[in-house]
């Protein structure tokens, strides 16, 4: 247990936890205000992740940016991001089981230290790691869940949006839902 951001992030710079602390740049901690009400938890950095140990900052980043603006949030203001895992899979392969259990106490710590109102799952991997191990995006995306105090979204990837921009339409109305239950219990956000 961590008293400190200092603290918790010196510590899991230095993390051998898993196989993937062999092949990374960089680990990916987090970005954004550490005091923020709300958290958003991708997958696993990428490649350009990886290169410049900040996450989300490839094509699906600068689409993510886009879906936050749309809604008056902003990483370097008034919300978090991070990842389930903190160390790039190589060839972006899903993280496995096994790296996301051991990864996911560096997670934990982070939540426990903000204490966000909401986390919002971006894709199918943190959604079912911290949402429900059956979660389908593409039929329950934007809707809240509460779960020991905190309630969480899911909704898509900003790489899935890439693929598929066919479902942006979907996630706008997500970010839109998530910008009036901000509105609703969140009080230092807008
Ligand atoms: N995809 C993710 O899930 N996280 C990142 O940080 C970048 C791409
Ligand atoms: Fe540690 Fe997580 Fe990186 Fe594995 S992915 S080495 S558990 S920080």
């Amino acid at each position: 247990m961590y008293n400190s951001w200092e603290e918790l992030k010196k510590d899991c710079m230095g993390c051998t936890k898993c196989e993937l602390c062999r092949t990374r740049t960089n680990l990916v901690f987090g970005t954004g205000n550490e005091n923020a009400e709300v958290l958003f938890i991708g997958e696993g950095p990428g490649q350009n992740e990886d290169l410049q140990g900040l996450p989300f900052v490839g094509r699906g980043g600068q689409l993510l940016d886009k879906f936050l603006a749309a809604v008056d949030l902003d990483r370097n203001k008034n919300i978090y991001i991070a990842n389930m895992v903190k160390c790039r899979p190589p060839q972006n392969r899903d993280p496995l089981p096994a790296e996301q259990e051991a990864c996911i106490g560096w997670l934990r710590e982070q939540v426990r230290l903000m204490r966000p109102k909401i986390i919002v799952c971006l894709g199918r991997i943190s959604a079912q790691k911290l949402i429900s191990p059956d979660f389908k995006v593409t039929k329950q995306h934007g809707e809240f869940i509460e779960k020991g105090g905190i309630l969480f979204m899911g909704t898509f990837h900003p790489a899935a949006l890439l693929r598929n921009p066919n479902q942006k339409p979907d996630a706008l109305e997500d970010f839109l839902k998530l910008k009036e239950k901000i509105k609703e219990i969140c009080e230092r956000t807008y």
